[in-house]
């Protein structure tokens, strides 16, 4: 053990705790914190995007592939949402509006791996790990929750300890859009996609129950995340950094998320689902580098929960002293911008730094190129 690592694994006792869940995964989600100094207590797979078991894979992969199985819990989350089905989001699409993005809703979904690709801890569910995770930190040091897909699974949590809200030191979530009804008129369907509000709208009861839960401090990611995309100048980047072509590149396993991102490395050849937003990874990074955040507001937030309603599942913004009295509401903080450029470097770091001995003695080093 080198003198680095041993100041790293004394660090390491007063670390930063998050727990997260999601309904897949990247790997910089789980980089970013680790790179922070920040521990990973848990990482749980829920339904929402991607089916449970389809959520529950990629977690797995990445864990395997970053050598990080060891030191960092798997739970199963959330298998559906708490009222809605399949038949309801159907139904309601032909009220009010056909979605582009229907994630695990997709009429004839199939599933891309088995339970043979999953590797998880099965004493307990995720609800409760979460649980059990915040009760362990909360006189020491309290445990973030990142929920980046529906909130089901934390609205499960609440429902079973309450005082899960006071316990843990705040919530971060990816959802939560408002005033995107033009840019989703206009633009072609990717844009339709990019400004629908999935995670909330395929579980609204769960995201009002936990958006009014009343944390410490609930932070939101929604449009600002939008705007930071994959671009021919990051692949470039990417690729003149590793010095390699995308094909090189692809035949080393430690590269498998980076090459997903680059696919072919031309950015007018590839689809609109290898150009998506770094959603859910904007929001892991500010949480763990707060000093990215440019801007944000506070509001009074809550979620319409009325399936009658064009705006089932949609947030719903108002200046503290404006909030409704008849619809209970929670104080959120919303996320304006960021530091793009800081962004793009800290993704950059992360997918060229080394983290298969980070379970073994903490340490994160540079990928060494043979
Ligand atoms: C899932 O696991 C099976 C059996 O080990 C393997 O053949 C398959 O390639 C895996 N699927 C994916 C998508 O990784
Ligand atoms: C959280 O703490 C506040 C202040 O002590 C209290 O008013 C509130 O009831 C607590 N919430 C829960 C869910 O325990
Ligand atoms: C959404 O983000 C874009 C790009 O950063 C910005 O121009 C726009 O003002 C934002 N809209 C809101 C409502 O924050
Ligand atoms: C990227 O693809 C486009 C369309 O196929 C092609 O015109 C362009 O030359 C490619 N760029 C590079 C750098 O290969
Ligand atoms: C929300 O914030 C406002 C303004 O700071 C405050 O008056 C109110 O008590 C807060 N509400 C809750 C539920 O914490
Ligand atoms: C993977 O992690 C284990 C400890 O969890 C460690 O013993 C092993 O050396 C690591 N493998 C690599 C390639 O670093």
């Amino acid at each position: 053990m080198n003198l680095l690592a041993i100041v790293l694994l004394f660090s390491s006792v007063l670390a930063k705790k998050v727990f997260i869940d999601n309904d897949g995964l990247t790997a910089p989600i789980a980089l970013f914190p680790l790179k922070a100094g920040w521990e990973i207590v848990g990482i749980s797979g829920s339904f929402g995007s991607a089916s449970l078991v389809d959520s529950m894979a990629q977690i797995s992969s990445v864990r395997e592939i970053y050598n990080l199985t060891q030191c960092i819990p798997q739970y199963k989350g959330a298998s559906q949402p708490l009222l809605r089905t399949p038949e309801t989001f159907q139904i309601w699409e032909e009220l009010f509006g056909t979605l582009v993005w229907q994630g695990a809703f997709t009429p004839g979904y199939q599933d891309v791996y088995t339970w043979d690709n999953v590797t998880f801890d099965d004493s307990k569910m995720a609800a409760v790990a979460l649980i059990d995770a915040v009760k362990a930190n909360k006189d020491t040091d309290p445990v973030y929750v990142y929920a980046a897909g529906m909130m089901t699974t934390i609205a499960q949590a609440i429902s079973l300890y309450p005082p899960l809200v006071n316990e843990s030191a705040g919530l971060y979530i990816m959802g939560g859009y408002f005033d995107t009804q033009y840019a989703a008129g206009t633009g072609a369907p990717i844009i339709n996609d990019i400004n629908t509000d999935i995670n909330l709208m395929d579980d609204p009861e769960a995201a009002q129950i936990v958006f009014t839960a009343g944390w410490k401090k609930l932070v939101i990611g929604a449009n600002v995340t939008n705007y930071l995309v994959p671009s021919q100048a990051l692949y470039d980047r990417i690729l003149a950094r590793a010095d390699l072509t995308v094909e090189q590149l692809a035949e080393i396993p430690y590269f498998q998320q980076l090459s997903t991102l680059l696919a072919t490395g031309n950015y007018t050849e590839n689809n609109d689902q290898q150009t998506l937003p770094f959603w859910d990874e904007v929001v892991s990074a500010f949480m763990v580098f707060p000093d990215l955040i440019e801007s944000s507001t506070d509001f009074s937030v809550a979620v319409d929960t009325q399936f009658y309603s064009p705006f089932y599942g949609s947030l719903r913004i108002w200046g503290h002293e404006f909030a409704p009295k008849g619809v209970k509401t929670g104080n959120a903080t919303i996320i304006n911008s960021i530091n793009d450029d800081k962004f793009y470097d800290l993704l950059i770091d992360v997918y060229f730094d080394d983290f298969r001995s980070y379970c073994h003695d903490q340490s994160i080093y540079e990928y060494q190129f043979d």
